[in-house]
């Protein structure tokens, strides 16, 4: 397929701040939105199967038929990555692993019965969103450009069909820490009434419908004090699937385990980095079923995810009754997030070839 786009030329306004974002408070950062310069988009319909013509355009709205696939039937799908401020090359840019992404998207594209970009084509999108958007990317140690590539199914249908024409778009805004607590540990709470996935369903893939079905457990742990929700298995109530945004790891006697992605458990790539960092370091790590016993003898915990980046758990309440972990110095968790961050922001050499210099 052929595909073609170009760095649009800053206006005056933006050009005079090109190397930072203006006014914004790097030290302030948190997870919320901050809008930036630049989208991109590229659409295909479905007889064509083949993504064209992709372009940066002016961040902004978008125009949606009322009965798009996406708004009446939830045919669609999002990713998430980072790019960073590289240490050691003057004004660079760091992705992590954004081919997987690529991946991913197309696997969850298979599930959800749409076409997708090419590796080739997702990747070169997000190259050009972080360089048109490039001074939103924060200094380095305060956070990331955090980047959304969104699929969804654009064009309008009435009866339950694929959409007829979808839209492959990506816009990215400045992030610091995901959690409130900043880089502290939280503390979870396990919700055993709402499900986030079940056998057969979508739950191993990054559609977009498998997050609003969980605000209503999230709304309600926060208004009891607990950061976030960690979700049992829909068939047994006994065994752990993730947080409402991260994958779970629990540490005891030096055998790391997190939950196997047998098609409940979203694949995350920090999970996947986290599994291979840890082996090398040593530990025996064990992808399987991980029950409420397991968690409740763990020595640590901690969670996993591009926004999340590496958390760690301070305590647990499941029925009513807290348990506690060890967090701090000398915990796998802190070192993974050290040698982890240090890859993503080129301040370790990245021995794995998984960072993309931009
Ligand atoms: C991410 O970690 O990038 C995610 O997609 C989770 C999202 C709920 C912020």
């Amino acid at each position: 397929c052929r595909w073609r786009s170009s760095l649009p030329q800053l206006d005056s306004a933006d050009r005079s701040d090109e190397e930072s974002g203006g006014e914004i408070d790097w030290d302030n950062l948190g997870f919320g939105l901050t809008p930036t310069d630049y989208m991109y988009v590229m659409r295909c319909s479905l007889e064509d199967g083949v993504f064209s013509r992709g372009e940066l355009s002016r961040y902004g709205n978008i125009e949606l038929s009322p009965s798009s696939g996406v708004i009446n039937y939830g045919q669609g799908l999002f990713e998430g990555l980072k790019a960073y401020r590289a240490a050691n090359q003057q004004g660079s840019y760091m992705l992590f692993r954004p081919e997987e992404n690529a991946r991913r998207m197309q696997h969850g594209a298979e599930r959800m019965c749409m076409p997708s970009p090419s590796v080739e084509q997702f990747v070169h999108a997000v190259k050009q969103t972080v360089l048109a958007n490039r001074r939103w990317v924060p200094p380095q140690g305060k956070g990331a450009l955090y980047i959304r590539p969104l699929l969804i199914g654009s064009g309008p249908i009435l009866g339950l069909a694929p959409a007829p024409e979808y839209t492959f778009l990506i816009y990215a805004a400045p992030v610091g820490t995901y959690f409130k607590e900043g880089l502290a540990p939280i503390n979870l709470v396990v919700e055993d009434s709402i499900h986030r996935a079940m056998p057969g369903g979508t739950g191993g893939v990054k559609t977009i419908t498998n997050y609003a079905p969980v605000l209503k457990a999230q709304m309600d742990a926060k208004s009891r004090g607990f950061t976030d929700v960690l979700y049992l298995d829909a068939v047994h109530k006994t065994y752990l699937e993730e947080a409402s945004s991260c994958n779970l790891f629990i540490v005891k006697d030096g055998v790391v385990a997190t939950p196997a992605t047998v098609g409940t458990i979203l694949p995350g790539i920090t999970r996947k980095s986290v599994i291979e960092l840890s082996r090398d370091r040593g530990y025996q790590v064990e992808e399987r079923l991980v029950s409420i016993d397991d968690l409740v003898g763990a020595d640590e915990v901690f969670c996993t995810g591009t926004a999340v980046v590496i958390a760690p758990v301070s305590s647990v309440t499941y029925h009513g009754q807290r348990y506690e972990f060890r967090t701090g110095h000398d915990t796998l968790s802190q070192a993974l997030h050290t040698t982890l961050t240090s890859i993503q922001m080129g301040l370790a050499e990245d021995k794995k070839g998984w960072t993309v210099a931009i």
